[in-house]
């Protein structure tokens, strides 16, 4: 079936595998983001609007005629972002999805799918490096990471409400760290992987890069191919409740370098900032509920998905010649 689809966030990270995945499966995509990066090669789609969301106005333009609404516009970031910026984030993510959400409403749209994060997630189970993957129900009592984790689990909050109260149907993922080729690499919202592929990328050889923290947090990673998939097939699944989206490889930061370094095939030696914000001690993701209601579980291995990355993001800093250590 030919649906009319919007992705807002289309021209960020994930929203631009997203749209390339859903035009190519034949339906109309319409993609919305306020602006759109040099460096993010953008899927093809049926149509392209540069819009603010936090204008209801706009909200209203963009979810006309539409049958499916993808939600991924968020002023959002890696560790040194959403450890920093607390008020734009909540101002600027709560207006986007409470407009969405109610212009969803008056146009009848049929489905909505809200891009959650392993934020929610609450810091008193992720004291120690060596943790258990989070389950959905842990999220519960809550004590979210950040005020962007409180974001996100309001937002959760707000898609229940209107399901509730006005029939929208809602499909909400807890994404854990997605990425892969055209995420952010720099300028201050990169994540883990995407920033030591470019510290790397940037050293001599030999030479030294930065690890944020000791090392020894620990996280799970999700490459972005996988991550569309389970997305899509969320949005087509019967599930209304929020569903975990990740990896449940468990690797410690120090380890991701090591093979981060290794891929490279470059003699580099680590040096720790500890003064730099470094996050929860662990965290991990608990996908039997995915496995057991999408019928799906990451295809592609962490050493592979960093491949694919590293070399994109050393393409990017050849072809810019910026090189930023
Ligand atoms: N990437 C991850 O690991 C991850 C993890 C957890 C949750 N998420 C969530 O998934 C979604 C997509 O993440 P991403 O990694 O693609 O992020 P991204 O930053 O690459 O993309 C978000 C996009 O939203 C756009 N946007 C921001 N403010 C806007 C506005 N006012 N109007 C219109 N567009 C606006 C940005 O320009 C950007 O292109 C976000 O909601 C994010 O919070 C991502």
């Amino acid at each position: 079936m030919t649906l009319n689809i919007l992705v807002t966030g289309a021209g960020g990270f994930i929203g631009s595998h997203l749209i390339r995945q859903l035009y190519e499966q034949g339906h109309f995509v319409r993609a919305v983001d306020i602006k759109w990066p040099f460096y993010r090669e953008i899927g093809r789609c049926s149509e392209k609007y540069t819009l603010d969301l936090r204008d209801y106005r706009n909200c209203e333009l963009v979810v006309e005629d539409m049958d499916y609404v993808f939600h991924l516009a968020a002023d959002m970031g890696g560790i040194g972002y959403i450890t920093s910026v607390g008020a734009d984030i909540i101002f600027n993510n709560t207006q986007m999805t409470l407009n969405l959400l109610k212009a969803s409403i008056q146009s009848n749209v049929t489905r909505f799918f809200y891009s959650s994060s392993a934020c929610v997630y609450p810091l008193y189970r992720q004291t120690t490096e060596n943790v258990t993957g989070l389950k959905e129900s842990d999220a519960f009592p809550a004590d979210p990471d950040t005020y962007y984790g409180w974001e996100k689990l309001y937002g959760e909050k707000a898609c229940a409400a209107f399901s509730e109260d006005y029939g929208l149907s809602v499909r909400i993922a807890r994404y854990h760290n997605v990425y892969g080729p055209y995420g952010t690499f720099r300028g201050g919202r990169e994540k883990a992987p995407a920033a030591l592929c470019r510290k790397v990328a940037a050293a001599t050889n030999p030479g030294e890069i930065t690890i944020w923290g000791d090392g020894k947090q620990t996280r799970s990673f999700l490459y972005i191919q996988d991550c569309v998939e389970a997305t899509i097939k969320l949005m087509e699944s019967n599930y209304d409740e929020p569903l975990n989206i990740g990896s449940d490889q468990l690797i410690s930061i120090d380890e991701l370098a090591d093979l981060i370094i290794k891929i490279s095939g470059k003699k580099i030696t680590k040096k720790y900032d500890v003064t730099k914000p470094q996050g929860v001690r662990g965290r991990n993701a608990d996908i039997t509920l995915a496995k057991k209601i999408l019928g799906w579980k990451p295809k592609v291995s962490l050493e592979e998905g960093l491949r694919k990355t590293y070399f994109w993001v050393e393409s990017q800093l050849l072809h810019h010649k910026k090189i930023v250590r």
